[in-house]
């Protein structure tokens, strides 16, 4: 089922989520629900609290971007209450997108390296390293579960620039070619 992306505005994208366990109910069919919606929005990652639920659980698959990176080619995978446990290296900037901010893509600086512990599906725990564009989608969906979202990541000026944007956001005033549900519109 696809379920609506929750947009810029709304309370939840600003909360720190909350871990879980796999007593938690109805968890497969979620998963597979934001698989679908994630793939319906052509996006290579969702994080659960823009499809409304405040959990720390995000999706990642970064197979668009085999053409940049080859190991790219099968990087589908489940993130369960994820924790960074550290980024390193000198800050690189990537082009961002994000589809709780239909039409916007915004240049964000961030550390190329990274640890982070996370359970699966089956919530056996890995600790793994990434660098490059998956550590970026990683980071990019751990903000999600932390409440930070793109805008929380650029210069204040450059936030005045795009406020129009960002207030077409808020009010619904967009077109995305995906089911979304936004902050100030019935
Ligand atoms: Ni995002």
């Amino acid at each position: 089922m696809i379920l609506p992306i929750v947009g810029y505005g709304n309370p939840i994208l600003k909360k720190k989520a909350g871990e879980i366990d796999s007593t938690y109910p109805g968890l497969q069919e979620f998963i597979d629900n934001m698989w679908e919606t994630m793939y319906n929005a052509s996006g290579v990652g969702l994080a659960a609290p823009q499809v409304g639920k405040s959990i720390r659980l995000f999706i990642i698959d970064a197979s668009p971007f085999e053409d940049e990176e080859e190991e790219l080619k099968d990087f589908k995978k489940v993130f369960i209450n994820p924790e960074i446990l550290e980024e390193s290296g000198e800050e690189w900037i990537f082009n961002e997108g994000c589809l709780s901010f239909p039409d916007l893509r915004e240049d964000v600086l961030r550390k190329p390296k990274i640890k982070i512990r996370y359970e699966d599906e089956n919530f056996e725990t890995h600790e793994e390293e990434y660098e490059g564009i998956a550590a970026r989608i990683i980071q990019h969906e751990y903000d999600h579960v932390e409440g930070v979202v793109l805008v929380d990541r650029i210069s204040p000026l450059k936030r005045r620039l795009i406020r129009k944007k960002l207030q077409g956001i808020i009010k619904g005033n967009v077109n995305p070619a995906y089911k979304m549900k936004f902050a100030e519109r019935k």
